[in-house]
């Protein structure tokens, strides 16, 4: 059976999804060729659950040639740093020239021409690159990331959650990160099931202050300017303090909604099992995980 590559497969500060993924595969028994951007012991630990690790960055287009060689099906990430579009640039060529034939995809909830931070606009530019490149590309729109508010929950003093979102009863959506690395799995060790090119996935909605309580904090809002500062040296990237505040600020903005998010089905339908709740993830989670 030839390998399916997962990018990203090392996992990173935000969902770690690649890392879910190449383990699940690997669990179902498919051989994983893991591209990994460091060689070190994250890498080391995929090699010892059996994936053939390769070594490259994804905005260098020789590299992805490579890694794509006798590709039929794949996984895109990359992570919520500058480079995104020219990444995705060099693994649509690539990954047309190699004749692929599905690529599960990972885009933003609200991706679109018009969205609300450089970054889902960007999430919205790489899926008509991708669909262009005739590569079968399904693009996952996930929520927020249990792990993403959960690292935000273990900095600080233990006991506060703080984020720009206004008051506690203001609504977001949320999903598990190997909830969408299932979703994944799914369609990747499937080639043939037929599915809608965007799949929404939420698998959770909470108020910021339940979100915050089930994560063993209590929250506490603070302004955007503030909250952008502690995370430009907690992010390291402008890219990412621009678009987490940017983020958080929408939703404090939307405010409390009547059924404005919905947990969506496709989680099980693809995934094979109901949505993890933020309640269950925190209580299976180990801290800074
Ligand atoms: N966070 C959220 O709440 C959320 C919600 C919805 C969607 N998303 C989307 O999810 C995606 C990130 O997901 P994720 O969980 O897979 O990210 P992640 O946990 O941050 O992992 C990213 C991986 O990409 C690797 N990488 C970095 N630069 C690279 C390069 N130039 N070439 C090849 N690999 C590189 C990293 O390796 P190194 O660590 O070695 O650099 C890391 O292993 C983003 O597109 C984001 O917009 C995030």
């Amino acid at each position: 059976m030839e390998p399916v590559l997962v990018t990203g497969a090392a996992g990173g500060r935000q969902g770690s999804t690649g890392r879910h993924l190449t383990a699940q595969l690997l669990g179902r028994g498919i051989p994983v060729r893991a591209l990994v951007h460091t060689n070190d012991e994250r890498a080391t630990t995929l090699r010892a659950l059996g994936a053939d690790v390769v070594v490259g960055d994804l905005r260098d287009l020789d590299t992805t040639r490579d890694a794509l060689h006798g590709i039929q099906r794949a996984y895109f990430t990359y992570p919520v740093i500058d480079g995104f579009l020219e990444a995705t640039g060099a693994f649509a060529v690539a990954a047309h020239e190699a004749g692929v034939e599905r690529v599960v995809a990972i885009s933003q909830l609200a991706a679109g021409p018009q969205a609300l931070t450089p970054r889902m606009r960007q999430h919205w530019a790489a899926e008509q690159i991708l669909d262009w490149a005739d590569i079968g590309a399904i693009h996952l729109r996930a929520a927020v990331f249990h792990e993403n508010l959960a690292r935000i929950a273990d900095t600080g003093d233990g006991e506060l959650l703080t984020l720009p979102m206004g008051p506690e009863h203001t609504e977001l959506p949320l999903v598990a990160a190997a909830d969408v690395a299932r979703v994944a799995a799914g369609l990747l060790a499937d080639p043939q099931r037929p599915c809608d090119p965007v799949l929404l996935l939420t698998g959770d909605v909470q108020t910021i202050g339940d979100a915050a309580r089930a994560l063993g904090r209590t929250y506490r809002d603070t302004d955007p300017a503030t909250w952008h500062r502690w995370a430009l040296d907690f992010y390291r990237s402008p890219h990412a303090a621009d678009h987490l505040t940017k983020l958080w600020e929408i939703f404090r903005l939307l405010g409390e909604g009547t059924n404005r998010y919905q947990t969506t089905p496709t989680i099980e339908q693809y995934g094979g099992h109901p949505p993890t709740t933020l309640e269950a993830f925190a209580t299976h989670r180990t801290p800074a995980h």
